[in-house]
């Protein structure tokens, strides 16, 4: 596949995207949303990638949807056009992704963040919903994702006033799971996701779709889940791989079987 609005390459088990539109902050218009499904499906379909790193530059993780794109657009243009389906193909990877972001992470922006299962920051990342600001509300999930992530409280303060925070901030609330410094942001999520393709990948998409379910259904809905899939594992070569291993002192092998 040829992108013209990332950079998709693999480093080790890795599959990385980066958001290539500088000039506009790598805001996401029609293009950078279609090849960041097809680029997932690619990794998806890849049995060398383990895991997957979505990120943008120094100054922008992405500022948004491209305001440009949609300006003139009509209710009816909006409607029929609605990019759902293709979200819906980046989140049906069943492998484990974190978004590295630095700099703004916008409206869309970070709800393409929270799409991923994961978010690192470096401790120059902004985060906000300011689609209010815009006379719209956001619409790749993010009242649902935000109000998930941090709350109510907080989810309606940073979708009713548009404001932005910061890294600190945004570890606090629980958005973001680690904050670094803007030198060590990309590599710290290339070691972790290199970390989780390491391990039994029957466990890591478990262990994903698992967590994925305490978001979506009910808790005793999530247990019984959770259970069946630790109770299935037990049927696979790794968990005996990997067990053998700690009783031997030694480092398991996994085969993903
Ligand atoms: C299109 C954008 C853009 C966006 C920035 N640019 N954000 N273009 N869509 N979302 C462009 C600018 O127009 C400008 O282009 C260039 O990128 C640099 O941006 P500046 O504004 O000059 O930079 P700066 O002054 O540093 O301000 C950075 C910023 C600001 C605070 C991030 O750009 C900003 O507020 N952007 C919009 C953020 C936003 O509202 N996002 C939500 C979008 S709605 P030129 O050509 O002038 O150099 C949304 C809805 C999602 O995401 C759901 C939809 C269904």
């Amino acid at each position: 596949t040829n992108y013209d609005a990332l950079l998709v390459e693999t480093r080790g088990a890795v599959g990385l995207i980066t958001l290539n539109r500088p000039k506009a902050l790598n805001a996401l218009n029609a293009r950078v949303i279609e090849e960041l499904a097809l680029a997932f499906e690619a990794f998806e379909a890849d049995d060398a990638v383990g895991a997957v790193v979505v990120t943008g530059s120094e100054r922008a993780f992405a500022a948004g949807a491209d305001i440009k794109e949609m300006a003139d657009k009509t209710y009816a243009e909006a409607f029929l056009e609605d990019f759902t389906p293709t979200w819906r193909r980046l989140l049906a990877c069943r492998k484990p992704s974190i978004a590295a972001v630095a700099g703004y992470a916008l409206g869309g922006g970070c709800e393409l963040a929270m799409m991923c299962d994961m978010i690192f920051a470096a401790d120059t990342a902004k985060f906000g919903q300011p689609e209010i600001t815009l006379g719209i509300v956001p619409g790749f999930g993010g009242t649902q994702r935000l109000a998930r992530a941090v709350g109510k409280a907080k989810a309606m303060d940073l979708i009713l006033t548009g404001r932005m925070m910061d890294a600190a901030e945004a570890e606090r609330s629980g958005l973001v799971a680690r904050v670094l410094p803007p030198e060590r942001l990309l590599d710290e999520a290339l070691e972790a996701a290199e970390k989780i393709a390491g391990f039994s990948r029957l466990a890591a998409l478990s262990a994903k779709e698992a967590v994925d379910v305490a978001f979506e259904g009910s808790l005793s809905e999530g247990v019984r889940l959770e259970r069946r899939l630790f109770q299935a594992l037990f049927a696979t070569e790794d968990q005996k791989e990997g067990m053998a291993a700690f009783v031997d002192k030694r480092k398991p092998a996994f085969r993903n079987r």
